[in-house]
């Protein structure tokens, strides 16, 4: 038998995919399992999309829409950039994918070369790199520390970068540290692209999952001509199985993935789309909802991990911690699979994030579910 695509030899598979089976798993197998790997809000899609979407059913909007998006969603996404983000678009540098997943592939489809560097900061989501390897692109990281919040620092950025930099990427807030970059930072990693004529692929995907009471900058704001905006519905209004992202950027990259997305998927799922411009009028009400319940339990998670003796930074956005488990055990990864077999908990070791030594918990769960969490995590012995 002739082999499969030597892409795929190198293509590993989703992490938080395998931990999430092994807890169904042993779910099903009638163990009690507090989940705690999930990327996902808990709360449902907020009513009034849902109507949206029966009602889009019900006017027959079932058929191919452009590949690029209804032109009404397209016209709601530009008018979302420019009152949330100061940006102007037009509809013809919008493109609707189906999640936020497809608007990364397609982008990096569209501008990575075999053996183009690609700067990630880490620790990282870990679809960045692999889809930087699917085109054969090298991913090059450049890491962060826990003592710092997982702050950037542009002198790291700007050692990282040679003659085959072509793109840096940037996820503020950041699955899965937390991290939420300085306007000031922001503007100095622009201008380091600037300076190297990169380009920049800004995943802003968590930007209403923030606590620093406003929305962080975006990085097209300094430079709309360098920058992918990533962005999508999956996060902000509890939309993950809608499958609806979208991303912004110059005319001619849109055309490109345009044509790429064309001959993959077509257009991302109409009745989705439609529901999705319901999202993007007035939501507001469920964002200011689920962003205060994510800071009481990110509040609740950060001291009852520390409490435990599992150092953990207090992040400033999306739905995640990275606590240090060395107390359990050195290796990240067995230490995840004690806390799923012994403390019946399911974290994702950070090995595939680059987090040495720490485990991602999700906080996307009610505070009951974090506080028996940390109790089972607390009395376990130390191996
Ligand atoms: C940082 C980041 N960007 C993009 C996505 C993709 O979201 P979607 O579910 O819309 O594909 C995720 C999902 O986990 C994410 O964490």
């Amino acid at each position: 038998m002739k082999a499969l695509s030597s892409a795929t030899q190198t293509l590993k598979p989703s992490s938080t995919v395998a931990v999430t089976a092994r807890a169904l798993e042993l779910k099903r197998a009638g163990v009690d399992v507090v989940s705690m790997a999930a990327g996902e809000p808990d709360f449902d899609t907020p009513e009034h999309i849902k109507d949206a979407a029966r009602a889009a059913l019900i006017a027959g909007k079932t058929k191919y829409t452009p590949t690029l998006g209804v032109p009404e969603l397209r016209e709601a996404i530009a008018e979302k950039f420019k009152r949330e983000n100061s940006l102007e678009y037009a509809i013809n540098q919008i493109q609707v994918t189906t999640g936020g997943k497809q608007a990364l592939f397609n982008a990096c489809f569209a501008l990575i070369n075999p053996g183009d560097e690609v700067i990630i900061p880490a620790p990282f989501w870990v679809t960045y790199p692999e889809q930087v390897r699917l085109f054969g692109g090298v991913p090059i990281f450049v890491d962060t520390r826990a003592e710092d919040g997982y702050q950037l620092e542009v002198a790291a950025l700007a050692a990282a970068v040679t003659a085959k930099t072509k793109m840096i990427i940037l996820c503020s807030p950041s699955n899965p540290s937390g991290v939420v970059y300085a306007d000031s930072l922001i503007e100095a990693v622009m201008e380091l692209a600037e300076k190297h004529d990169l380009w920049v692929m800004a995943d802003e995907m968590y930007e209403h999952i923030t606590y620093t009471g406003k929305l962080p900058v975006s990085a097209a704001k300094f430079n709309p001509e360098r920058v992918i905006t990533v962005n999508g519905a999956s996060k902000a209004y509890s939309m993950t199985g809608w499958r609806i992202g979208f991303v912004a950027g110059p005319a001619h990259v849109i055309k490109a993935m345009d044509a790429i997305q064309g001959q993959c998927t077509s257009n991302a799922n109409t009745i989705a789309q439609w529901a999705t411009i319901a999202a993007l009028g007035d939501s507001y009400a469920y964002i200011e909802m689920a962003r205060a319940a994510f800071r009481e339990r990110r509040d609740a998670i950060v001291t009852g991990l520390n409490a435990i003796g599992l150092p953990t930074p207090t992040p400033e956005g999306a739905f995640y911690v990275l606590a240090d488990t060395t107390r359990i055990h050195a290796d990240e990864t067995e230490a995840a699979k004690i806390i799923l077999e012994r403390a019946r908990v399911a974290v994702v070791p950070g090995t595939d994030f680059r987090a040495p030594g720490r485990v991602r918990l999700s906080y996307a769960c009610s505070l009951e579910q974090i506080g028996e969490a940390v109790k089972r995590i607390g009395a376990l012995e130390q191996t």
